[in-house]
């Protein structure tokens, strides 16, 4: 009996307060994935998938744009002679993570831009200054247009002069060099600049601080808005000006993240006690 308890106890903990949690923020590659007008969509073409008497053998090719789906684009993607996708060194792909959530002004218009304001909100209503080396994401609603250009771009016509979707404003995305020394900035939508952007001066301003962004990225609501940990690793290519990524969100829920105040959450932790309290 006691025993049994004691293993419900410990369940009850593994489960709810010891495990952290993983979340992937990368959509799959395939058919299916925007690229840029202009550039070559994703295209995998089997080499050869059966058995060759032998063994089974199942073999791809394939051939991309770098700048499309979950991405990263390196520093020298917008300025001379800073960081390939290669040169940037690995401690600045495990960092802090921050989700600031623009939606409502999204909403209202679809060109919104995530502003200094905006970063200043967010560090005032949560009490927090944004850690040094820390990657700040934006979390604009994008995804759940997944699936219709017209709702994601603008226009399904790949006609870029008429794209609309939030991107970070380039004051705000200096600031964050300047004020925070940030080592990345992501978005949930197409570009880091917003859709009617011609001059990409929020590109040009990372670049220029050597300072990746991610574009495309999913599930910004799974994981906490402050506390979360990513880990950042594009495809390695030699010279490349950036590729694909895999993303990972990892967090502890202990360390508060979005489940320290989930009720769930408290009413789990407060039947652990009590049961501790009553068989202990
Ligand atoms: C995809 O790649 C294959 C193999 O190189 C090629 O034959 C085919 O034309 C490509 N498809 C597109 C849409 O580019
Ligand atoms: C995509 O969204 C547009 C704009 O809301 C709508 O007119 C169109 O029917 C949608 N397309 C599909 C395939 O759902
Ligand atoms: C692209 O959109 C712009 C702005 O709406 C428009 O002036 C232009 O004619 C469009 N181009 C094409 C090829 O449809």
């Amino acid at each position: 009996m006691i025993s049994s308890i004691i293993q419900l106890i410990l369940a009850f903990q593994s489960f709810h307060l010891l495990n952290g949690r993983i979340i992937d923020m990368t959509y799959t590659f395939n058919s299916d994935t925007y690229y840029w007008p202009g550039s070559k969509n994703f295209n995998r073409t089997v080499i050869f998938k059966g058995s060759t008497g032998k063994f089974w053998y199942y073999a791809n090719e394939m051939e991309f744009a770098e700048h499309g789906g979950t991405h990263l684009d390196a520093p020298s993607h917008f300025y001379k002679d800073k960081w390939n996708v290669d040169d940037i060194p690995i401690e600045r792909l495990i960092a802090p993570v921050y989700v600031i959530d623009i939606k409502s002004k999204a909403e209202k218009d679809s060109s919104a831009l995530l502003e200094t304001e905006d970063i200043q909100a967010f560090e005032k209503n949560n009490n927090v200054k944004i850690e040094r080396k820390s990657i700040i994401l934006m979390n604009s609603g994008w995804q759940e247009r997944l699936g219709n250009k017209t709702l994601y771009f603008g226009n399904d016509k790949n006609n870029a002069s008429d794209f609309h979707f939030p991107g970070f404003h380039p004051d705000a995305a200096e600031w964050l060099i300047k004020e925070r020394d940030i080592v990345g900035i992501g978005v949930d939508t197409a570009s880091v600049d917003h859709g009617p952007s011609s001059d990409f001066l929020t590109h040009v301003a990372i670049s220029k601080g050597n300072v990746y962004g991610l574009e495309n990225v999913a599930n910004m609501d799974k994981i906490p808005k402050m506390g979360a940990k990513l880990t950042v690793l594009p495809m390695k290519i030699g010279k490349g000006s950036g590729g694909p990524v895999r993303i990972l969100a990892e967090w502890d829920t202990q360390s508060g993240g979005a489940d320290a105040l989930n009720p769930l959450f408290m009413l789990s932790n407060l039947i652990t006690i009590f049961l501790l309290v009553l068989f202990l």
